[in-house]
């Protein structure tokens, strides 16, 4: 199971590296305005820190378009994924990327349909959003658990990332439905650090080191 960050905050990337856990970053659109400044150097300095997949969302509607600003970004660093919405057009991009040997990441993508779709086109990551599905009363954790049967039943060459992900049981349960990535906001990363009891249990532990070492001392 791989970790991606979902983030193009370097900050926030630079601090979950140090932390030995990520495999990977994606971003978005509205991801990269939180931020702003050029997508091209937040890119390029994100393939820095990460040797990972980065992926960078293309935002044109046509195929040339989505063509001319994924070839872009591929130029940008060896590690580029380029993300490309699921559409008819979007399906056609991926094909061509896939011809010319880009990795492309099927973004958007909402029920396993979609997903063997992007697989047959030649994306080699497929993202269902579980979040926004959860968000309309619907289960997105069962596109995640059907793409990964239909991904490993017939040995497709793409991997299942589960995106949208809102909170830290999301992962386990994309983990267990056979999930091959998930990414992650960095608030959910830290929530899955945390635990009330590990916590207490450390200032426990520093508590009592504290009072054992002050009665030796007293003790002389
Ligand atoms: C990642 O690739 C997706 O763009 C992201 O996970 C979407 O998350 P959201 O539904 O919370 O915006």
């Amino acid at each position: 199971m791989k970790l991606f960050l979902d983030s193009a905050d370097l900050d926030e990337i630079r601090t979950a590296v140090r932390w030995g856990v990520v495999d990977g970053v994606t971003t978005n659109p509205s991801l990269y305005a939180r931020v702003g400044g050029s997508y091209d150097d937040v890119l390029r300095e994100i393939c820095r820190l990460t040797s990972g997949p980065v992926s960078a969302e293309v935002v044109a509607d046509d195929v040339d378009g989505m063509l001319d600003e994924g070839r872009h970004f591929a130029k940008l660093a060896p590690n580029i994924v380029v993300k490309v919405a699921m559409s008819e057009n979007g399906l056609e991009a991926i094909s061509r990327f896939a011809e010319e040997g880009i990795r492309t990441n099927c973004t958007l993508i909402f029920s396993a349909n979609q997903g063997l779709l992007a697989a047959k086109a030649g994306a080699s990551l497929l993202s269902p959003f579980v979040g926004r599905l959860d968000d309309i009363n619907e289960e997105g954790m069962n596109v995640i658990r059907e793409l990964a049967d239909i991904v490993n039943l017939h040995e497709l060459d793409s991997e299942v990332l589960a995106a949208s992900i809102r909170h830290p049981r999301h992962v386990t349960d994309a983990a267990l439905a056979g999930a091959h990535v998930a990414t992650l906001p960095f608030k959910v990363l830290r929530q899955m650090i945390h635990h009330p009891l590990t916590d207490s249990g450390i200032a426990q532990f520093k508590a009592d080191w504290a009072q054992a070492r002050a009665e030796a001392a007293a003790k002389g």
